[in-house]
């Protein structure tokens, strides 16, 4: 499977990306990075892994969508991982990628779809946190959850201390996910998610997809 990753600025989910194809155990080919910030370290990341990448910072939507389109075209891409990608994209874009694009998400969705998830679930004391890979649909965080990785919130936890917790979740979760789809193992056909040709009825834990 030919996979693209869309990111803005760390690319911490990228490199954990890159060391699983690194490391061997997940089979895709990831082909080219495509960033809307051109000092995003992810690119870096990606430079020093051998990776083409693309730099569309400063461009309004619509050139970007256009100029990155392209690009996926001819990488030939299978999937298009968003991670850590912080711009919304048109719902044109969506479409033509729909059931091939997925995004992680920093909240047990459907709770705390958009920014500020940290915040919020402090403010709602939660006692419950954690992240989320979803297929992308044109409605924000809102398409089909495939699997969410958890921990429990302290009482002593800060915005600071929750994102350092949750990285480590999201760097586990997310090569895993992509894995699988790229056995075919999830896909989305009719509007309906479906593992192993079963419609899945609730996202996958990470203890289910690990083991
Ligand atoms: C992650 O928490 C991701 O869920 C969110 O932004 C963060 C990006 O991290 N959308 P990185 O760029 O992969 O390090």
């Amino acid at each position: 499977m030919r996979v693209a990753v869309f990111i803005s600025g760390n690319g911490s989910n990228l490199q954990a990306i890159i060391d699983a194809t690194a490391n061997k155990w997940l089979d895709i080919e990831l082909v080219g990075v495509i960033s809307n910030k051109n000092d995003a370290l992810g690119l870096k990341r990606a430079e020093k892994a051998g990776i083409p990448t693309l730099a569309l910072g400063n461009k309004k939507l619509s050139t970007f969508e256009e100029i990155a389109k392209k690009q996926l075209d001819e990488w030939q891409v299978d999937l298009l991982v968003l991670a850590g990608f912080m711009r919304v994209l048109s719902a044109d874009f969506i479409d033509a990628f729909e059931g091939v694009m997925i995004n992680i998400h920093p909240s047990l969705l459907p709770k705390y779809k958009g920014l500020h998830t940290h915040k919020r679930v402090l403010e709602a004391k939660d006692s419950l946190h954690g992240c989320s890979v979803h297929f992308v649909t044109s409605e924000l965080d809102s398409g089909k959850v495939i699997a969410q990785n958890c921990f429990m919130i302290s009482d002593e936890d800060t915005e600071t201390s929750l994102a350092t917790k949750i990285s480590p979740l999201e760097h586990a979760l997310l090569p895993r996910v992509i894995g699988w789809i790229a056995e075919h193992r999830f896909y989305i056909a009719d509007n309906t998610l479906f593992l192993d040709g079963f419609p899945l009825k609730k996202p996958l834990t990470f203890f289910e997809l690990a083991n």
